[in-house]
C-alpha cells in the first residue's frame, strides 16, 4: 500500500471515531438526558438563590456560590421534574458538583452558568463546592431533595429569607464576619457568635477568659491578640470604625 492510500485510511477511521463521538453525545443528550453545561451571555448575575416553579414539573434553580456557602442551601422538587440551575457567584470562582449526576458548573465572577437536569426519581443529593475557594472551601455544600411528586409541597418563603433582618447584623455580613463565624453551634472555623457574651473561654496559652465588651474589641480590632483554644489566627484585621466595633458588640450580646 503507498503512503496516500494509507493517508486515506487513516482519514476515513479518524473521520468514523468523530462521528461515533457525536453520535454519543446526541445519545446522551437526548437519551440519557445528560445536561450540558453552558455560559450564559444574555442573563445578568443574580444576588439572591431562589427556586421558581415554571410548571408543577419545570423549575428554574437560582444558585449563588458565595464564601462559603451556596444559596439556598436547601432545596426539594418533586419527582420527574425538569430543573434548570442557573449558577453565579458573587466573590471568587466556585465549583459546584451535584453528586451522583454528572452535574459540573463553575461559578464564575461576573457570568451565569446553566445545565438542565432531570430527576426522575425520589433522593436527596449533596451539591458541593469542587474549586479551592478559601479557608471555608470544604464545609461548603448544600442539599436537593427529589420527593415523591404526590407528597410534593412547594416551599413558600425561600430559605435565605431566615437571615436577621437586623442593621448590625447586616455590617457583620458586611464585613465579612459571617464568612467563618455563625450564629448556630456550627464552630468548625471560629468560635460561633451564639451566646458568645459572658461565655467562659479557654485560650490558646490555657489560661480562662470571659467574654466581656474589652475581650470582644480586642478580638475584633486585634484578631491574633488572644487565640480560642483550638482556633489559628487566620482572621483578618477589618477596618472598623469605633461606631461600628461598638454596634457590632452591641449585636453580639443579644445573641443568646
Ligand atoms: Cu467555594 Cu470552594
Amino acid at each position: 500500500m503507498n503512503v496516500i492510500q494509507l493517508e486515506k485510511r487513516i482519514f476515513w477511521v479518524a473521520l468514523a471515531f468523530v462521528m461515533l463521538l457525536f453520535g454519543f453525545a446526541a445519545l446522551a443528550i437526548n437519551v440519557f438526558h445528560v445536561g450540558l453545561p453552558t455560559c450564559l451571555t444574555s442573563v445578568k448575575p443574580f444576588q439572591k438563590g431562589e427556586l421558581i416553579a415554571r410548571s408543577p414539573s419545570h423549575y428554574e434553580l437560582h444558585y449563588v456560590a458565595r464564601m462559603w456557602r451556596f444559596e439556598p442551601k436547601e432545596v426539594t422538587v418533586p419527582a420527574g421534574s425538569t430543573v434548570d440551575i442557573y449558577l453565579s457567584t458573587t466573590d471568587v470562582t466556585h465549583g459546584l458538583i451535584l453528586l451522583g449526576t454528572d452535574l459540573n458548573l463553575m461559578a464564575v465572577p461576573g457570568v451565569v452558568n446553566y445545565a438542565r437536569v432531570k430527576f426522575d426519581q425520589p433522593r436527596d443529593y449533596q451539591l458541593l463546592c469542587h474549586e479551592y475557594c478559601g479557608l471555608g472551601h470544604d464545609r461548603m455544600a448544600a442539599s436537593l431533595h427529589v420527593v415523591e411528586a404526590a407528597s410534593y409541597r412547594p416551599q413558600t418563603a425561600a430559605p435565605v429569607g431566615e437571615l436577621p433582618t437586623d442593621r448590625r447584623y447586616q455590617l457583620l455580613e458586611a464585613k465579612e464576619c459571617m464568612s467563618c463565624h455563625s450564629l448556630t453551634a456550627d464552630a468548625d472555623l471560629s468560635p460561633s457568635f451564639k451566646g458568645i457574651y459572658g461565655r467562659r473561654e479557654k485560650m490558646s496559652d490555657g489560661s480562662m477568659i470571659t467574654v466581656d465588651d474589652a475581650y470582644l474589641r480586642e478580638s475584633i480590632l486585634h484578631p491574633g491578640a488572644k487565640l480560642v483554644d483550638g482556633y489559628d489566627d487566620l482572621m483578618p484585621v477589618p477596618t472598623l470604625t469605633d461606631q461600628e466595633v461598638d454596634e457590632m458588640i452591641e449585636y453580639l450580646k443579644t445573641i443568646k
